[in-house]
């Protein structure tokens, strides 16, 4: 019996078709697959280079997967951080008639990290504190919008480096719901998931001997519900004051912006006499800094990065005397003489070893360390030469590949149906 496939997909590329839907992903030849890091998982999910791009391909029932698929959609127009869906393939049977389970699609997420490939490297100390940190952020970003995880972990996160932090990225939604508003009853459900995951993972990489030495994985556990009180609490807060000061409106929405939040709307109400004042941030949107580096440069990078790259932008406008000056014509030559010109001097084979912006940040840390030791003003571009030689070099790669040259692999040509 022959397989009749169907795909659900936004945007269908047909070389999807090209992949060996025929055969369990467990077995795909070696041809076709990329060797990416990949997390732990209960399901199979290998990684395939199709028409220039990496994909992750996941094997899962059929109703999960137009479900996950369905959800992952919902987040990327939510704006909050997951991978991308690409479509689900249903109809799968193998030459003799077999049927086999549903595959979801999403794209690969570049330069991102499963948590245990980060242990496995040499550790910066701090690294599950800034992990948990990261999965902080996200987990309160995905509850302002209505979503229940219901399986939160390190396992179903992605990380990318922020400068010297990270971001996390949703990558199993398998789990979750999305709502109108969580109650708080939900919203504490999902939080003590994850810290119990987040203990066990920790606790796991402990005994193989991968965690940093010093870690509690319990503290760490404690951290992520420390902190996400916290900052929900900045963020949805009701905070009240006397009518004469009103200076405390501008301030709360300065404080979200350093915690890297919009405010797009802002409850004031009074009482009836008018003699005090509450509010209460409405809507928030997480990427304050991104938002305002895009606005002026275009990049699209972390918040963290957008940060550290505003700020060398300031100290260009100082050093070049450009502060009376629109900020956008200044933005415009710090991109054309300083960013793009050190971000372009790396040579070709080692720009899938970091984001730019990732290396412009290491780059200007880079320069700090040489000034202090040289007692003079490095400039950046000599920096970024020395950084190329001493530092970047000696990294692994994090574009994609481990261990094999997927850009080299053959595709699969499509075998008729019989
Ligand atoms: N789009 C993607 N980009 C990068 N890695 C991915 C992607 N999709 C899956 N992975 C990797 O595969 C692992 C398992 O995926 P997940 O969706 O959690 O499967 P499961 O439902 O079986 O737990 C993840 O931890 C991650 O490392
Ligand atoms: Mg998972």
């Amino acid at each position: 019996m022959a397989q009749r496939l169907q795909i659900t997909a936004a945007a269908t590329d047909p070389a999807l078709l090209d992949l060996p839907w025929s055969i369990p992903l467990e077995d795909w030849p070696a041809d076709v697959l990329a060797a990416l890091p990949r997390g732990i998982s209960r399901h199979v999910v290998r990684f395939v280079r199709l028409s220039g791009r990496f994909l992750a391909v996941k094997e899962i029932g059929e109703t999960v997967a137009h479900r996950e698929y369905e959800l992952l959609r919902a987040l990327r127009r939510l704006g909050v951080p997951s991978v991308e869906p690409v479509g689900v393939i249903t109809g799968r049977a193998t030459p003799s008639g077999e049927r086999l389970e549903a595959a979801l699609i999403t794209r690969h997420l570049q330069f991102s990290l499963p948590y245990r490939a980060l242990f496995s490297q040499q550790l910066q100390p701090g690294t599950s504190a800034r992990l948990v940190d990261a999965l902080t952020v996200l987990l309160v970003r995905l509850h302002l919008t209505g979503f229940y995880w219901g399986d939160v972990s390190l396992s179903n996160t992605l990380f990318r480096r922020d400068a010297e932090s990270f971001a996390a990225y949703l990558v199993d939604a398998e789990t979750g719901d999305l709502h109108d508003a969580l109650t708080p009853g939900q919203r504490a459900y999902d939080l003590d998931v994850a810290r119990v995951n987040i203990i066990g993972e920790l606790m796991d990489l402990e005994a193989g001997g991968l965690l940093e030495a010093d870690v509690d994985p319990v503290e760490i556990g404690d951290r992520l519900v420390d902190r996400y009180s916290r900052l929900w609490d900045a963020l949805t807060g009701i905070e009240s004051f006397g009518a004469g000061d009103r200076w405390r409106v501008a301030e709360r929405v300065d404080m979200l912006n350093e915690l890297g939040f919009d405010v797009a709307e802002l409850d004031i109400v009074t009482d009836v006499g008018g003699t005090t004042v509450s509010i209460q941030p409405k809507v928030v949107e997480a990427g304050h800094h991104a938002r305002r580096l895009a606005r002026l440069t275009g990049l699209s990078v972390e918040e963290n990065q957008a940060r550290r790259l505003l700020n060398d932008l300031d100290q260009f406008r100082a050093a070049t005397d450009r502060q009376a000056e629109p900020e956008q014509r200044a933005a415009r030559d710090w991109l054309d003489n300083v960013f793009e010109p050190t971000v372009h001097a790396v040579p070709e084979e080692l720009r899938g070893k970091l984001e730019p912006a990732q290396m412009f940040h290491e780059m200007l840390d880079h320069r700090w360390f040489l000034s202090a030791e040289q007692q003079r003003d490095v400039p950046i571009h000599e920096a970024a030469r020395s950084y190329v030689e001493h530092v970047l070099r000696k990294r692994p790669d994090e574009k994609r590949v481990l261990g094999v040259d997927t850009a080299a692999l053959p595709r699969v040509a499509l075998e008729p149906e019989v």
